[in-house]
């Protein structure tokens, strides 16, 4: 018999300041900055985001992201045998958040790492951990997605700063005899490093060059727009379906014009968008997650529906996993 893998349960975490664009708006006035709700909705969709305070990890947002997925799931942290963490607001440089996670939860001995592909980190993970649960060599995962990007956002450019948030998302994702995960379809093209980065390094225990993002917004969205529609398509051709069998389009949610944009591709109806963008911002790799147990907790998304998820980010990265929850 073929084994699958398959979500059990849910959980999300968001640090409890939330910033709205006018308290954003006010704090960028005094650095001399202008910026307006008004632009920041039109432009993004974006009307809050959360901010973690400033002794608050990615590890201990995802902790908290863990319990909540773990308790949807009926499962405790000792029966979880793999755990991966898209970040790229790690803890630290090394050791994994991952692996500083499994030490919080208390989940010692099963293999723990981090994956770092950005907005697409998600996916990325997702895949992973379909891929070792089908091949036997994991039973039981938790896949999260966990940032504190306020950390690295520079509060002196205006066309970057009013983008992000803070937050973690996480799944649980079991050996199953029944699809689950239909298919997956990941991508990346380096060629485009320069458009979204942080390029700063550690060398000689200095930092060198910069380590606040960059982003040219502009060549982000029009690669973002093409490359969704194509990992979709992909997507559903590898499960042998169409865009009609898909319940709920959950995007990354960095800018609801690029959602908007996919899910007219796909001919769907806007109500089947899942949409987080508006409270959270773009939480890169915690987009997902978060969007994804949002609707399950509002009773958008009920077991057995059909979803898709898409992730694009820095890298360039992109991708989808198409699904049976
Ligand atoms: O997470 C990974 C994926 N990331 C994304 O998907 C982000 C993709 N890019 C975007 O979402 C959009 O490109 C942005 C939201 C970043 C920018 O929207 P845009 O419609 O592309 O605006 P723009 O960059 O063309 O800027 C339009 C104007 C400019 O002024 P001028 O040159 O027309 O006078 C900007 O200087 O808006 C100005 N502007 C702002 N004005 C008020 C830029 N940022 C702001 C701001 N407030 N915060």
């Amino acid at each position: 018999m073929r084994r699958y893998s398959r979500i059990t349960g849910t959980g999300s975490h968001l640090p409890p300041r939330r910033v709205t664009n006018a308290e954003l708006a006010a704090q960028l006035a005094a650095r001399g900055l202008e910026t307006t709700d008004d632009w920041i909705v039109e432009r993004t969709g974006i009307r809050a985001r959360h901010f973690a305070e400033s002794d608050v990890t990615s590890s201990e947002l995802a902790l908290h992201a863990c319990r909540n997925a773990l308790e949807a799931a009926g499962r405790s942290a000792s029966e979880i045998d793999l755990i991966i963490v898209a970040t790229s607001t790690p803890d630290m440089v090394f050791p994994s958040t991952a692996c500083i996670l499994q030490h919080k939860l208390g989940a010692a001995g099963c293999p723990a790492f981090d994956v770092q592909a950005v907005c697409s980190g998600f996916v990325y993970a997702l895949t992973v951990a379909d891929a070792m649960i089908q091949s036997g060599s994991a039973n039981r995962a938790l896949v999260v997605g966990a940032e504190v990007f306020s950390r690295i956002l520079d509060f002196n450019d205006r066309t970057t700063c009013v983008l992000f948030g803070d937050g973690a998302g996480a799944v649980v994702l079991e050996a199953s005899d029944t699809p689950g995960i239909l298919a997956t379809d990941l991508h990346a093209d380096g060629k485009h490093v320069g458009i979204l980065c942080v390029p700063g390094n550690v060398s000689g225990g200095q930092v060198l060059g910069d380590p606040l993002l960059k982003m040219d917004g502009q060549a982000v969205f029009k690669l973002a727009v093409g490359v969704l529609e194509d990992a979709a398509r992909a997507t559903l051709a590898k499960a042998g379906k169409t865009d009609a069998d898909i319940d709920w389009l959950i995007p990354h949610q960095a800018n609801i014009r690029i959602m908007q944009s996919t899910a007219r591709k796909l001919k769907l109806p806007l109500d089947k968008l899942v949409v987080t963008v508006d409270q959270h911002g773009n939480t890169s790799a915690a987009s997902i997650p978060l969007a994804l147990d949002a609707s399950v907790r509002a009773g958008k998304v009920k077991p057995g529906d059909t979803l898709m998820l898409e992730g694009v980010g820095g890298g360039f990265t992109w991708g989808a996993v198409l699904l049976n929850f």
